[in-house]
């Protein structure tokens, strides 16, 4: 009896005996749903073995939204086709039905990149959009999956919002739902669906989000000239990997067909629901494939692209590594290369606080406005939507602007092909041009993981304590004839310019008289126990052709000491260094 009936073109019409029921389902509530701000993650087999796991945390994200502005709204949703992405999003559709949402706009098979999904939500005038994505942690039956809440921006819900579903879980009784409902998410086009109690048809649109961000970038970039520079006579060679997320479609789409770079220029293009049973991140350790193939000097850049499509990584000739803070700083610096800034102006740089400081250099250089935010890429989107802030990034390989509210990974790549376009020079050349000219930010960041909790907070807390002693303002710290004296030391809080929200304890900081900068971060992500970060960010004018490591020696010998990290935890070392 429940056929779809063909009606014209793309529209087809569920023609059913009588309304779909819709059902009020009695749940207990679960006490751990606190979504932070990359939404709720846990292992698959937390949703598969707690009964109701997801949807309780889904009705505690519609019942979070006002009942009036929920009725009949528009709501985008979409994932990274990570394992239990069909069953998450079946589940997704059925309860948004039941909750009264009027229309689902859903990628084709419910797969979409994250920054797709952020422009979708804009160009719909979405109130928002259910994420499937746990980017960009490992995916599989042993891996991870991830529920998050954009807001109508089309970026991550801010923490009032979190704080919200995250108190409608704890108490959570019962749950709606129209399980009888069954979309075809492989058919382009609208769907509608009569429910029980609902005067108009409930639509899903399944729409073609590669073809539609394609355009998005059309709209932002020089293509034609992109053109010319993968496939003119003067090409460059490219190859970015897609890390078997959801990235290859778009790829194939942008890079390959439209711009004219040849097939292999991408690579892991198939979309794979456990990731090929890698870690779909885009850094040196997780990305070694991209970092071998360059060695030998074929290709002129490479890049990496996480699972949802937001983070990047940039490497150049011979895997030349493009730390993300300076990748971002070149942006800037380069800005106007890239036609979309050229209509619109540059109106702001912004960074995440652990973020090393090269994007202040280009900032004071081009007297545009710097702004520095905690870890969490809504308080960018904030910027933007009171039009502050046009291009910004972070440590942690995100980098975007404003034509949407989540870093973009394609984005910025496209972004460095139109600096090689208009500035005829290697990535590595234009690396070391930024370096002569604003001086170079060496950086590095250290992870203790695993730490016991309680002994990492009486660390923090003691260092904090010997920051704020009025003789540690002016101590100056020495190795060999390395010195580095202490200019300011605070714990990081940031006053919203827009909404005037304060966030407090964000990171210790020690800042020096010549640039270089010290931060402490504590968290509790990251599996067992606490993770502390050491982020070491060494300014240097003239010597900027040397080692990293090398070159860091001093400062971050000056970090444990000042921290007795080492001494305190135990450790001889950190769990790992990026
Ligand atoms: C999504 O889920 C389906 C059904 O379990 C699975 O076959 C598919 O591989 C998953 N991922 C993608 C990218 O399609
Ligand atoms: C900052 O101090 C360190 C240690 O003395 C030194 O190596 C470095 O060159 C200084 N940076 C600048 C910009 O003067
Ligand atoms: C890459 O990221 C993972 C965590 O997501 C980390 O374990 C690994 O050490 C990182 N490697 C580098 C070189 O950044």
């Amino acid at each position: 009896k429940h056929t779809y009936i063909h009606e014209h073109a793309c529209t087809y019409r569920r023609t059913q005996d009588s309304p779909l029921k819709v059902l009020t389902v009695a749940t207990a509530p679960y006490l751990d749903q606190w979504p932070g701000c990359g939404g709720l993650r846990r292992r698959v087999g937390v949703f598969q073995g707690n009964r109701h796991y997801l949807h309780n945390f889904l009705q505690s994200v519609f019942s979070c939204m006002d009942l009036r502005e929920r009725q009949g709204c528009t709501l985008v949703v979409g994932g990274d086709g990570r394992f239990f992405n069909r069953t998450a999003m079946e589940l997704v559709v059925q309860m948004a039905a039941a909750n009264g949402v009027g229309r689902l706009i859903i990628g084709h098979h419910g797969i979409m990149s994250t920054p797709a999904i952020s422009s979708l939500v804009r160009k719909y005038k979405a109130m928002g959009a259910i994420v499937l994505t746990a980017g960009p942690h490992p995916g599989g039956p042993h891996g991870d999956l991830g529920v998050k809440f954009n807001s109508a921006n089309g970026g991550p819900a801010q923490e009032t919002v979190t704080n919200k579903i995250y108190q409608i879980s704890r108490t959570l009784e019962e749950f709606t739902i129209c399980p009888g409902l069954r979309v075809d998410l492989g058919a382009l086009g609208r769907q509608e669906f009569d429910l029980e109690n609902k005067f108009k048809p409930f639509t899903v649109e399944i729409v073609d989000s590669v073809e539609s961000y394609a355009n998005l970038l059309r709209n932002i970039f020089d293509f034609a000239a992109l053109k010319e520079l993968l496939s003119g006579e003067h090409r460059i060679r490219i190859r970015v990997d897609a890390m078997s997320g959801v990235m290859g479609p778009y790829l194939r789409r942008i890079l390959c067909e439209e711009l004219g770079a040849p097939a292999k220029s991408v690579v892991n293009c198939v979309p794979l629901e456990d990731f090929g049973g890698l870690h779909p991140d885009p850094n040196l350790t997780y990305a070694a494939e991209l970092v071998d193939s360059m060695q030998d000097g074929h290709y002129d850049l490479g890049a990496a692209l996480d699972c949802d499509g937001d983070r990047n990584m940039i490497l150049g000739k011979h895997g030349a590594f493009v730390t993300p803070s300076d990748s971002l700083a070149m942006i800037a610096a380069n800005i106007f290369c890239i036609p979309y800034f050229q209509h619109t102006g540059v109106r702001g740089f912004a960074r995440s606080m652990p973020t090393s400081a090269a994007l202040d250099k280009v900032a004071q250089a081009t007297k545009i406005d710097l702004y520095e935010t905690p870890v969490g890429w809504g308080f960018f989107g904030n910027l933007m939507d009171a039009g502050r802030l046009s291009l910004c990034g972070e440590e942690s390989f995100g980098t975007g602007g404003d034509h949407i509210r989540e870093k973009d990974g394609l984005w910025s790549v496209l972004a460095w092909l139109s600096i090689l376009a208009i500035r005829r020079k290697s990535v590595n050349d234009i690396v070391k041009d930024h370096w002569r000219k604003y001086g170079r930010n060496y950086y590095t960041r250290y992870d203790y993981e695993g730490l016991d909790l309680d002994a990492a907070w009486q660390l923090m807390d003691d260092l904090e304590v010997l920051m704020m002693e009025k003789s540690f303002v002016s101590q100056r710290f020495a190795v060999a004839d390395n010195i580095y004296q202490v200019e300011q030391a605070d714990n990081f809080e940031y006053t919203d310019p827009v909404d005037s929200t304060i966030t407090r304890n964000q990171g210790l900081r020690i800042m020096f008289t010549n640039g270089s900068r010290i931060v402490y971060r504590l968290s509790g992500a990251g599996g067992v126990g606490a993770t502390i970060r050491v982020y070491i960010d060494s300014y240097e004018k003239e010597d900027i052709f040397q080692d990293t490591q090398v070159m860091l020696a001093p400062l971050a010998t000056i970090a444990l000491k000042i921290s007795q990290l080492h001494v305190r935890t135990g450790r001889s070392g950190p769990s790992m260094i990026t």
